[in-house]
């Protein structure tokens, strides 16, 4: 009987198809590193922006809020809170500032950070920033989160 798959056509569909599909792994590499900027409106990214995503490690806000999607699902999504406040940064800096000190029994509140104004003006900016930035899949899907 004649031998249909040879040795030889296994070694060049190894090949080929290694070889091909490396190509397509560097070219949704390359498509990808060159929108970034884009995406992530690098020209709006400034010290104060980077600040406030220092701030809000340090308050550990994603231990409850989720930012884009990511982190925990206990509080609203944050990702478009900027949005959410109908773009006033005063507004989202007055209900940060208002937290009570202990929880409102039977429902979920979030704790009172002592903060310095810079440190919620920079948060403010971070998270303006975020809503302004190209979402990955349009995420999130509504305004409320
Ligand atoms: C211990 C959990 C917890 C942490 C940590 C936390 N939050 Fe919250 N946050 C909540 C909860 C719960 C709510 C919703 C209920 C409420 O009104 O308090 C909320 C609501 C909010 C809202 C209003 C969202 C809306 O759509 O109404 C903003 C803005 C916010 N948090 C910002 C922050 C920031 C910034 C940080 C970090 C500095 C932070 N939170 C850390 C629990 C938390």
């Amino acid at each position: 009987m004649r031998e249909l798959f040879t040795k030889g056509m296994a070694r060049n569909i190894y090949y080929g198809g290694s070889l091909f599909f490396i190509l397509v792994f560097l070219g949704l590499t390359f498509d990808t590193t060159a929108r970034i900027p884009e995406r992530a409106h690098v020209e709006a990214l400034t010290e104060s922006v980077a600040r406030g995503k220092e701030v809000w490690e340090e308050y550990n806000c994603i231990g409850c809020h989720t930012l884009l999607g990511e982190g925990a699902y206990f509080a609203p999504e944050l990702g478009n809170v900027f949005d959410r406040f109908g773009g006033s940064r005063e507004a989202i800096k007055a209900f940060i500032r208002s937290r009570p000190e202990q929880g409102i029994p039977g429902r979920r509140s979030m704790p009172k950070f002592d903060m310095s104004e810079a440190d919620l003006d920079a948060l403010v900016d971070f998270l303006e920033w975020t809503s302004k930035i190209r979402r990955a899949r349009d995420w999130p899907p509504n305004i409320h989160g």
